[in-house]
Order: structure tokens, then C-alpha cells, then sequence
């Protein structure tokens, strides 16, 4: 399969909204529901991490079949943090290593272009131990559980792990 990399244009909102959606459809796709996946949560993410983040794209031919972005929140002492992390793998696309591949160029691009950003930041479900296995494999590091603290449903209370990567190429000097 022909997998095309490359970064996020404003642009690629209507896309990324349908991305998005098919993707809250799954199971264990998304914390949101395919509702919340509105034009403006679209919207605001692509405008924060083009403005002050990183987002990056997979292409099919010229359809987009993935998406990962990450931002650096808008306060001095977050500085040195791209936050927020999410990826997501259009379904029909899943399992054939687009996840693997945009993820390895997101880590690439930090150490090569993002030398003022020393921590890589995201929350998983623990029960999903295929992510935080696919986390750990490019060096992400577990930093604790945040016990029930995503409710599923009357019966059911799901436990984020905070994990985070760090930037061996990070230089304090960059940032003010
Ligand atoms: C998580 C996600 C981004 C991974 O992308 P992907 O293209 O499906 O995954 P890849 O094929 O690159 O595989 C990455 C790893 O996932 C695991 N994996 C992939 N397919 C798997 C399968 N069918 N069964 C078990 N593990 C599997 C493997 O550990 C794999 O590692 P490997 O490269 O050493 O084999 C994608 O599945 C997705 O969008 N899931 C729903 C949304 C989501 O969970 N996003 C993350 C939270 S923000």
C-alpha cells in the first residue's frame, strides 16, 4: 500500500471531521462520542496545532486515512510540552503500520524541527493494551492512572494512563 506522509493543511478541516467521525464510530475509537466530533472541535484542534503544535497526515492517493497532532498550550511554563497527543487510522486502513509510520515521522519531526520541546504527551484507556503496548514500543513511558476518571456508562468506569515521551534532542536554550 502507497502511504503518503506529510503535514496538516487548514484546508483539510471537512476531511479531518469525516476522519474523525468514522473512527468515533468504533469501538475503543475515541473518548468522544461520533456526536461530539463537531466542526468546531475539528476546527480548533487543526487551528491550535498549526498555530502552535504539530499536525501531520496520511494519504491514500488523496484521501486522508490518518491524522496525528499534538499542541503546545498557550502559557509560559508549558513552553517545553506538546500535549493533547491523538492519532487516529481511518478503519478501513487499520493494522497495515500507517498508525506505526505517521507516529515515527511525528517523533522524527519533534527531534529534528521542535528542539525547545522536551515532553510528547497523551492519555490511554488501560484496557486497551494493543495502544499502550504500541506507545511503550516507540518510548513512551507510563506516568500513572487516573483511576475511573472516564465514564462509560451506568455500569462501567474506564482508567486513563498518562504517558509521555521524551525529546533526546531537547535544547533548554531555545525556549525563552
Ligand atoms: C491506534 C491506531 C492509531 C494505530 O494505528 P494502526 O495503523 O492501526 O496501527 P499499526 O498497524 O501501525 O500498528 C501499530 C501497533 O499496534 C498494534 N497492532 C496493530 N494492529 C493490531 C492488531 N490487529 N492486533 C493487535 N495489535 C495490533 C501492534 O502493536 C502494532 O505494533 P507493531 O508495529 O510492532 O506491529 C489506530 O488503530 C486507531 O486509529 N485506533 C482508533 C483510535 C485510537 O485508539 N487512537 C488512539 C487514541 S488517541
Amino acid at each position: 500500500m502507497e502511504i503518503e506522509l506529510g503535514k496538516t493543511h487548514p484546508n483539510h478541516e471537512k476531511e479531518l471531521l469525516e476522519l474523525y467521525r468514522a473512527v468515533a464510530k468504533t469501538k475503543d475509537g475515541l473518548i468522544r462520542k461520533p456526536e461530539e466530533i463537531t466542526r468546531d472541535y475539528v476546527a480548533t484542534f487543526l487551528r491550535q496545532s498549526l498555530e502552535n503544535g504539530l499536525s501531520l497526515v496520511a494519504y491514500f492517493g488523496d484521501r486522508i486515512i490518518g491524522e496525528i497532532h499534538a499542541i503546545t498550550p498557550n502559557i509560559y511554563a508549558f513552553q517545553h510540552l506538546l500535549t493533547d497527543l491523538t492519532i487516529v487510522v481511518h478503519p478501513n486502513y487499520q493494522g497495515k503500520r500507517v498508525g506505526r509510520n505517521l507516529f515515527l515521522r511525528f517523533l522524527d519531526t519533534v527531534q529534528n524541527e521542535y528542539s525547545h520541546i522536551l515532553r510528547v504527551e497523551l492519555y490511554t484507556r488501560e484496557h486497551n493494551e494493543r495502544n499502550v503496548k504500541f506507545y511503550e514500543s516507540l518510548g513512551f513511558v507510563n506516568e500513572g492512572r487516573q483511576h475511573k476518571k472516564i465514564y462509560h456508562s451506568q455500569d462501567r468506569l474506564e482508567t486513563p494512563l498518562h504517558m509521555a515521551w521524551f525529546n533526546p534532542l531537547y535544547n533548554a536554550k531555545l525556549c525563552s
